[in-house]
């Protein structure tokens, strides 16, 4: 069988081609997968405009489809898929008129896909999950798993009981994970996404003060700012980290132009800000964890690409649940992609449809429902 699968639930324009060939014991083959980023238009407004990603999806759907069927050797096609939310709308329906109208000129079904479960479900596309696809070994060996999707639009802790079985344990209260970090570079004057940037001046700041800090046995305080870990501690698997952001503008603001100007303090405030989110997201989960007897902990979304944060849980869950599997997809499968809702339409392909009609974009979709 081979999926076609079109994402445009923010400002990534992806298309994905993949092949699933079932007897197999690495069932998944990735013909071909295109990501267009439109990171340099955004970055200029240090956000994503949700009028302004429409257009350019709009313009770049038809040549990332070509580039995705040339890589890909122009397959025949059975199935094609579409992320229906959740996400921005405008943009949602952008990919969405685009594959209906590709799937009438096919005559082929399409299947609508929940973002935030193909954040999940990339996951399957590496490790063990390419030894089988068998549902029986994924619910022996996996389920239940905790989930923790983490992106600039969501964050959320997810019960997975198997694959369509979803309870939300938690979620934020206001802004992402994702959004803090872009809403932080936005203060520092850092480029937009802010993920990547924060964690390279956190980066340079760990290698060059911390590291001389340990080396000379200083007793100076490892970092002089001190951020909040908002609800680290409450009973809840709820986050908030509207305050954090909030909590770096105050301290930005109390400094000198000049202390603020220098390398120095924007890469000391990062690593904080960075490890806040970090703790934040490490205690949550591993609660869940433990409470849940969870077999896995599944990891998700772009700021799953966190080098710190991926060794930082890969360290945590190996001393605390060492019984517990971890799975975390390849950095470039965190960060939005067609591929990732080409696997979720092979789970989820019972939901096909021929009905075009039926297929609506939703903004605020939540996890288990398709349609
Ligand atoms: O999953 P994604 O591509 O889009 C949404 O569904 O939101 O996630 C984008 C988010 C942005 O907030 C970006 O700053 C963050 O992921 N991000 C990172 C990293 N790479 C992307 N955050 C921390 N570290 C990274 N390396
Ligand atoms: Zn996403």
């Amino acid at each position: 069988m081979i999926i076609l699968a079109v994402e445009t639930s923010c400002d990534d324009t992806g298309i994905a081609i993949l092949e699933i060939r079932e007897k197999l014991s690495s069932p998944f083959k990735i013909l071909s997968n295109v990501v267009s980023s439109q990171v340099k238009l955004h970055k200029k407004y240090g956000g994503v405009y949700p009028s302004l990603a429409k257009r350019e999806h709009q313009k770049n759907l038809p040549l990332v489809l070509e580039k995705a069927l040339k890589e890909a050797k122009n397959p025949k096609l059975d199935l094609l898929a579409v992320t229906i939310g959740p996400g921005l709308e405008p943009c949602l329906w952008t990919g969405i008129n685009f594959a209906i109208d590709l799937a009438k000129k096919m005559n082929l079904p399409l299947v609508p896909v929940n973002h935030v479960e193909a954040h999940i479900l990339v996951n399957f596309i590496n490790g063990p999950w390419m030894k089988t696809h068998d549902r029986r070994f994924l619910s022996r060996e996996i389920f239940p798993a905790v989930c923790l999707v983490v992106s600039g639009g969501h964050t959320q802790l997810i019960l997975m009981k198997s694959i369509g079985n979803y309870k939300i344990l938690g979620e934020t209260r206001d802004d992402a994970a994702g959004e803090c970090l872009d809403k932080t570079a936005r203060i520092l004057g850092l480029e937009y996404p802010g993920g990547p940037a924060i964690a390279e001046q956190a980066r340079q700041w760990k290698s060059k003060f911390l590291i001389s800090n340990f080396q000379t046995n200083s007793k100076s305080q490892i970092t002089k700012i001190k951020l909040p870990r908002p609800m680290i501690y409450t009973k809840d698997y709820d986050f908030s980290f509207s305050g954090l952001k909030t909590a770096v503008l105050y301290e930005f603001k109390k400094r000198s132009p000049k202390i603020r100007g220098s390398k120095k303090y924007i890469r000391e405030m990062c690593f904080e800000v960075q490890q806040a989110v970090i703790d934040v997201l490490i205690k949550k989960t591993m609660k869940a964890a433990k409470n849940y007897k969870a077999k896995s902990i599944i990891i998700g979304g772009g700021v799953a690409a966190n080098k710190e944060l991926r060794k930082q849980f890969a360290e945590k869950i190996r001393k605390e649940i060492p019984y517990s599997k971890f799975y975390i997809p390849d950095s470039e499968y965190c960060t939005d992609n067609g591929l990732m809702a080409a696997i979720a339409a092979y789970y989820r392909r019972k939901g096909k449809t021929k009905n075009w009609k039926k297929i609506r974009a939703n903004a605020n979709l939540k996890i288990g429902e398709y349609l």
